[in-house]
C-alpha cells in the first residue's frame, strides 16, 4: 500500500489501444497522480523522492470491463440442465425474490463484487433484482468495495409478485439518479427494463423516455433463445425482436443489449444505425445451449460489441475465463478478446478515460503475473493457465483493492 497521492508504478504494460493492435512496453514507470495517470517516464527517471513500488516482473493492464452481469444471481451460479425460460422461473426468479430482504442483498453484494474484483474487474455493469431499493444497498457496496459501476434495477410487471405501477418505477428512478448517477465518475445508472416478456409497451416506452430525458444508459436483453424470440414477437405484434424496443427508444447509443444471438441481418442495420451495443457472452450461451453469437461477423458489419460474463447463466465472474470461452467459440485471436475486455469496453461504455495505459487516463489496473515466452505466448499463459489466478494485483482510481505481497 502506498498512501501518498502521488507515486509511482513501475512495472511492464501491455494495453491494447486498438482491436488489432496490442502494445505492450517494457520497463514503464507510470507516475500516478490523485487517483490519475500522469506522467510514463523511464524507471531511471523517477525522481528518488517520490515513493515507487517495482512491480517487475508483473506486467500492468487495464482491469476489466465486465457489461453484462448478474450480482443477484451470485448464488444461483451453475445451475445446470434447463434452457432460458424454465430456468429462469426454476432458479432465477425465486432468488431473486429473496432481495426483497435488504441485509440478504448486502451479504450477496458483498461476496459477489469482492469476487469480481478479485479477478482484476474495475468497471461492471450489473442488472439487480425488482426491487428499486435494492440499487442503493448495492451501491454502498461498491463504493466499499472500490469497483466502478453501472447498476440497474430490472423492471419488471412480470411474473405478478414482483410487479409495480410503473409512475413508481419512475419516481424511484429519478430520485437514484439524482444522487447517484455519474457521482464521482464511479456510479451510474441503468434503466433495465429486463426483457420484453417481463413488460408491457406501455412499461418498456416509460423507460425509453425516462433514459431519454435523464440521459441515463439502458441495460435489457435481447433474441438470447427461439422461444422467447417467438413469444415477443406474437404477444407485441411485431416482426422483430429489435422493433419492439426501438418503438420505445430503447436503443440509444448507451444502450447494452446482452446476447443478441438470433438478431437478423435488417435488426444488425437497425443496431448498427442507433450505436447500441450487444454484449456477447460466450460462457452463458453455451451453459443455457442458447445458441452461438457470430461475433466476428457483427465486428465487421461496424457493430458495436462488448464481453459480460453474464452471471448466473455464465458460472464465473472472472473475464479471463469469458475470454477463454469466447476464444473457444470463434477463436478470435486473443489480443482482441482483451481488447474488449479492457479498452473496448469502456469506450462501449462512452468512457473514453478509461482502458489504456496512457497519461491522463484513470489509474485502473490488474497487475498480472510474468511468464516466459513472447509478448503473445503471455497471453495465452494468462488466458489458459489453469492452477493458480495470474492476477496479483487490481488498483482502481490509485488505490490497491486487492494486492498479493508476492508481486
Ligand atoms: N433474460 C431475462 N432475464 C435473464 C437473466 O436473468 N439471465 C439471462 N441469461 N437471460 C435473461
Ligand atoms: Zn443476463
Amino acid at each position: 500500500m502506498i498512501p501518498s497521492e502521488r507515486f509511482f508504478l513501475i512495472a511492464h504494460a501491455a494495453d491494447f489501444p486498438e482491436p488489432d493492435a496490442p502494445r505492450f512496453r517494457r520497463d514503464l514507470a507510470l507516475e500516478v497522480r490523485n487517483g490519475k495517470i500522469t506522467g510514463l517516464l523511464r524507471p531511471e527517471q523517477v525522481p528518488p523522492d517520490i515513493p515507487a513500488m517495482d512491480l517487475r516482473p508483473a506486467w500492468i493492464m487495464p482491469g476489466f470491463v465486465d457489461l453484462h452481469t448478474h450480482p443477484v444471481q451470485h448464488r444461483v451460479r451453475g445451475r445446470a440442465g434447463l434452457p432460458l425460460l424454465p430456468w429462469l422461473e426454476r432458479y432465477v426468479f425465486p432468488e431473486e425474490k429473496r432481495f426483497e430482504d435488504l441485509s440478504y442483498a448486502e451479504i450477496v453484494f458483498r461476496e459477489a463484487f469482492a469476487r469480481m474484483l478479485g479477478h482484476g474487474t474495475t468497471l461492471v455493469a450489473g442488472l439487480l433484482s425488482a426491487h428499486p431499493d435494492v440499487l442503493d444497498v448495492a451501491f454502498e457496496v461498491v463504493k466499499e468495495t472500490g469497483l466502478r459501476a453501472i447498476l440497474g434495477w430490472v423492471w419488471m410487471e412480470e411474473p405478478e409478485d414482483f410487479a409495480r405501477p410503473v409512475e413508481e418505477m419512475i419516481s424511484f428512478a429519478r430520485r437514484q439518479i439524482a444522487f447517484w448517477h455519474g457521482r464521482e465518475d464511479r456510479f451510474f445508472f441503468a434503466v433495465a427494463p429486463r426483457f420484453a416478456l417481463s413488460c408491457s409497451p406501455g412499461c418498456l416506452a416509460a423507460a425509453g423516455n425516462l433514459a431519454r430525458e435523464e440521459g441515463v444508459f439502458v441495460h435489457t436483453h435481447i433474441s438470447e433463445n427461439p422461444d422467447e424470440i417467438r413469444e415477443v414477437l406474437r404477444r407485441f405484434h411485431a416482426s422483430s425482436y429489435s422493433e419492439v424496443y426501438d418503438r420505445a427508444g430503447l436503443l440509444t447509443d448507451r444502450t447494452f443489449l446482452a446476447h443478441g444471438v438470433y438478431l437478423w441481418a435488417r435488426e444488425l442495420d437497425l443496431v448498427r444505425e442507433r450505436r447500441s451495443v450487444v454484449v456477447h457472452c460466450p460462457t452463458a450461451n453455451d451453459f443455457l445451449h442458447s445458441g452461438r453469437l457470430p461475433r466476428q461477423s457483427l465486428r465487421a458489419r461496424g457493430i458495436r460489441t462488448a464481453l459480460g460474463s453474464d452471471v448466473g447463466a455464465g458460472w464465473t465472474f472472472n473475464m479471463l475465463h469469458v475470454i477463454r470461452h469466447a476464444y473457444l467459440v470463434e477463436r478470435e485471436p486473443l489480443h482482441r478478446l482483451f481488447y474488449d475486455a479492457t479498452r473496448g469496453g469502456a469506450l462501449a461504455a462512452s468512457m473514453d478515460r478509461l482502458g489504456l495505459v496512457e497519461s491522463g487516463f484513470f489509474a485502473d489496473f490488474v497487475v498480472l503475473r510474468g511468464g516466459e515466452g513472447t509478448e503473445e505466448e503471455l497471453l495465452s499463459l494468462w488466458v489458459f493457465e489453469e492452477e493458480r489466478s495470474p492476477v496479483v494485483g487490481v488498483m482502481v482510481n490509485g488505490r490497491w483493492l486487492a494486492h498479493e505481497a508476492a508481486v
